[in-house]
């Protein structure tokens, strides 16, 4: 039976709940010039973007900031970051526009049934209260069999990651992020990837990649 504080069914109640239950607009309020992981990882998460997301295609950076990882050799027609801070995402040089939205407030996205080739969610995945539904819209955005790679690591803003997250190892943060993805349906060819740069002196990087699957 569902509850009706419980939006997203086969999760329990209380999954998506955060230590800092206050809107997210006043924690990201002030820009972070700073990267999330360390130069290691974001090559990985770079070539990750290299392999899946097509080169001259129209690419959603989904809670992106100042910095996107893409290719620096690779074009794209388009980028369009979505995230909290305006300054971050007026400072990220791959971005063509960008739109500030709160997607735990909204997460109905702001664009067109396939608009888009590919997307990205980098370290950010945590973040979401909502995530079902994030993953349903952006099915609905992308076009039949783009790739969404989503991206994370061992680190997080603890007070804004879901208890979820926080109940889970690395190998269960992948299981959680496919059945995100299977809860939203409209995925499927779903890969869960480790990527961590050999030798361990550097961040852990994981990947989900699923593919937008349409009728
Ligand atoms: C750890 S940072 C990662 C930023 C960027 N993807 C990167 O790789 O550097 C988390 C990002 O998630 C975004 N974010 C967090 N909560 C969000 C929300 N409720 N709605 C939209 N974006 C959010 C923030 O704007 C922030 O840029």
């Amino acid at each position: 039976m569902l509850l009706p504080d419980d939006p997203t069914p086969g999760f329990p109640a209380n999954a998506f709940r955060r230590q800092d239950e206050t809107p997210d607009a006043a924690f990201y309020h002030f820009p972070r010039f700073v990267t999330h992981i360390d130069a290691g990882a974001i090559a990985a998460v770079t070539q990750l973007y290299r392999e899946y997301l097509p080169a001259g295609g129209t690419v959603l950076d989904l809670m992106s900031s100042w910095v996107s990882h893409l290719p620096e050799d690779v074009a794209y027609a388009r980028v369009v970051g979505l995230g909290m801070n305006a300054q971050e995402l007026r400072a990220n040089p791959r971005l063509s526009s960008y739109v500030v939205q709160d997607l735990n407030q909204t997460p109905a996205l702001p664009f067109l049934e396939e608009e888009f080739d590919g997307a990205a969610i980098c370290v950010s995945i945590d973040y979401l209260t909502q995530p079902v539904e994030v993953l349903r819209e952006l099915a609905r955005v992308l076009r039949p069999e783009a790739p969404v790679v989503i991206t994370f690591s061992n680190r997080c803003f603890p007070s804004k990651a879901v208890a979820a997250w926080h109940s889970l190892d690395d190998r269960g943060h992948l299981a959680l992020v496919q059945r995100y993805l299977e809860a939203a349906e409209g995925w499927h060819r779903i890969e869960l990837l480790d990527r961590s740069p050999s030798g361990g002196a550097t961040d852990p990087l994981f990947a989900v990649v699923g593919r937008v699957a349409k009728p």
